[in-house]
């Protein structure tokens, strides 16, 4: 099958865009307002997109009953935030923070989830995910959107710092069968990574990435 998407005419029961594209993973984002409520959203048009520097990028869409997210708000009005990894055991959690509340709202106590001190920025962590990443602001660029009231916004980071909880360790590598991450597929399904395989790349890649 074929379908151009400025008609979406795919004639399926839901828009197969995002499965696509996937796994996409989850950049569970903690900020902080002008005001110093904090707010958690997950996000999962979200990638790393360079190493040295080390730079993140997330997507927003559309807004919330109360204006834009409240995400790209507090970024756009502090410079900062944090990249919290959403693990298996942290599921539940990550979904109860996708939840539409006024920036009001501490989306940690409504989530259950605890503030851990970030070394170089001001939005704290979650303490119970296992990788943080610390990030300040670079850019935020405007996507192509349909509806200018329900705009499409790129925003980008650099990672200044990140915390790696040592239990997820194994020989000093991130160890994905302890960090089980789980990230985004189409529709309402997740995957959680717990296997895992190993590639050389030919031609002494494996050296040019550092390994
Ligand atoms: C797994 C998951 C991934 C999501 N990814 C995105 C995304 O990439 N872009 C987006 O605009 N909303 C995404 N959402 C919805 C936001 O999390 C939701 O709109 C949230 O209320 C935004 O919160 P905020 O206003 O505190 O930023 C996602 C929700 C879930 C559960």
């Amino acid at each position: 099958m074929f379908y151009p998407t400025n008609t979406n005419a795919h004639n399926l029961p839901h828009d197969p865009f995002k499965a696509c594209v996937a796994p996409r993973p989850i950049g569970w984002i903690s900020t902080l307002s002008a005001g110093g409520v904090a707010n958690i959203a997950p996000y999962s048009f979200f990638n790393g997109v360079a190493s040295d520097p080390p730079q993140v990028m997330y997507a927003t869409s559309g807004n919330q009953p109360h204006g834009p997210k409240d995400t790209v708000t507090n970024i756009r009005e502090t410079g900062e935030f944090v990249v919290n990894v959403a693990t298996w055991d942290l599921r539940d959690a990550m979904n109860t923070t996708s939840l539409p509340v006024g920036p009001e709202e501490d989306e940690f106590a409504l989530a259950g989830l605890s503030q851990a001190p970030s070394q170089l920025v001001k939005p704290p962590r979650i303490a119970q995910s296992p990788i943080n990443m610390e990030c300040r602001l670079v850019d935020i660029i405007d996507l192509l959107s349909k509806d200018p009231l329900l705009p499409n916004t790129m925003v980008l980071g650099h990672v200044v710092g990140i915390h790696i909880d040592e239990k997820i360790l194994t020989d000093g590598a991130i160890d994905n069968t302890k960090l089980k991450l789980i990230s985004r597929l189409g529709y309402k399904d997740y995957a959680c990574v717990d296997k895992v395989f190993s590639m050389s790349r030919p031609g002494g890649g494996d050296k040019l990435a550092g390994l």
